[in-house]
């Protein structure tokens, strides 16, 4: 089982990451990708990725900080991706529901991130709260990036537009919350070969963790949610979001690199 996107680069798990991290391998997790939200935890990230065997680093800036990325930000991205087991660039994208900066703002940084994405060769991990229009648009108009939609939130008419567009979508705790139907409809409606799960940790842990800080055991949780959803086993579920989570991150490719 991949926990697809944790945040063990929070300074929340300073003290207390070998626990952590043990829960995680007696609840049979074998991967961890750990996402950036700034640039030191983007170095964080990367880190904790050449220190595990089993963990990778996603880095980027979010769009809560969108106002204070330079382009300078941008060229320290591009030359960190370089230092290995990075597999992906975000967490990018909108966030209209706190507008923590200008949305002009959020909505170039986001492109600088896909631009980024795209001269990589990496794919892209998307945040999207309450902007559903201007994610589609910008999505759109960079038809070559390969994204995965993050903890989502939206609906499944929009689900299908990202699907239909080659996209991932991923789901975290609030699949498992009590007034989540709406939620649980669209994810019963995802295919199985485009779904990941996620703890999003230390944020939003699931029902019966919920109210704690979380962590990447708990993405067991949101396994069993969506095996009931798509009424298949947990094994299955495991399998096949590990799979996809592997394909989509070429997670193959570099564990050869590692050999070699
Ligand atoms: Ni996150």
């Amino acid at each position: 089982m991949i926990d697809s996107h944790a945040h063990l680069n929070d300074p929340h798990y300073d003290q207390i990451l070998s626990e952590v991290i043990i829960r995680a391998e007696q609840a049979g997790i074998e991967g961890i990708i750990n996402v950036g939200y700034d640039i030191p935890s983007s170095y964080r990230a990367v880190e904790l990725a050449n220190e595990y065997e089993w963990m990778y680093a996603v880095i980027g800036i979010h769009p809560h900080y969108a106002e204070q990325v330079s382009e300078a930000d941008i060229k320290e991205l591009e030359q960190l991706a370089e230092q290995g087991k990075v597999v992906g660039i975000g967490e990018t994208g909108l966030d209209y529901y706190y507008d923590n900066s200008p949305r002009e703002q959020q909505k170039l940084v986001f492109c600088q991130h896909l631009e980024l994405a795209k001269r990589l060769d990496l794919p892209v991990v998307v945040h999207s709260r309450d902007a559903a229009k201007d994610t589609l648009d910008i999505l759109k108009e960079h038809a070559k990036n390969r994204c995965v939609l993050h903890c989502y939130s939206g609906s499944l008419e929009t689900a299908e537009i990202y699907l239909d567009m080659g996209h991932y979508i991923s789901f975290a705790g609030p699949i498992t919350f009590k007034n989540a139907n709406k939620i649980r409809r669209v994810a019963a409606n995802i295919p199985l070969d485009r779904l990941f799960i996620e703890t999003d940790c230390p944020y939003l842990a699931p029902v019966p963790k919920r109210g704690n800080p979380n962590e990447p055991a708990w993405v067991v949780y949101v396994a069993e949610k969506l095996a009931e959803l798509h009424d298949i086993t947990i094994d299955e579920i495991k399998t096949i979001t590990m799979e996809n989570t592997r394909r989509f991150f070429r997670i193959e490719m570099i564990e050869e690199m590692m050999v070699d």
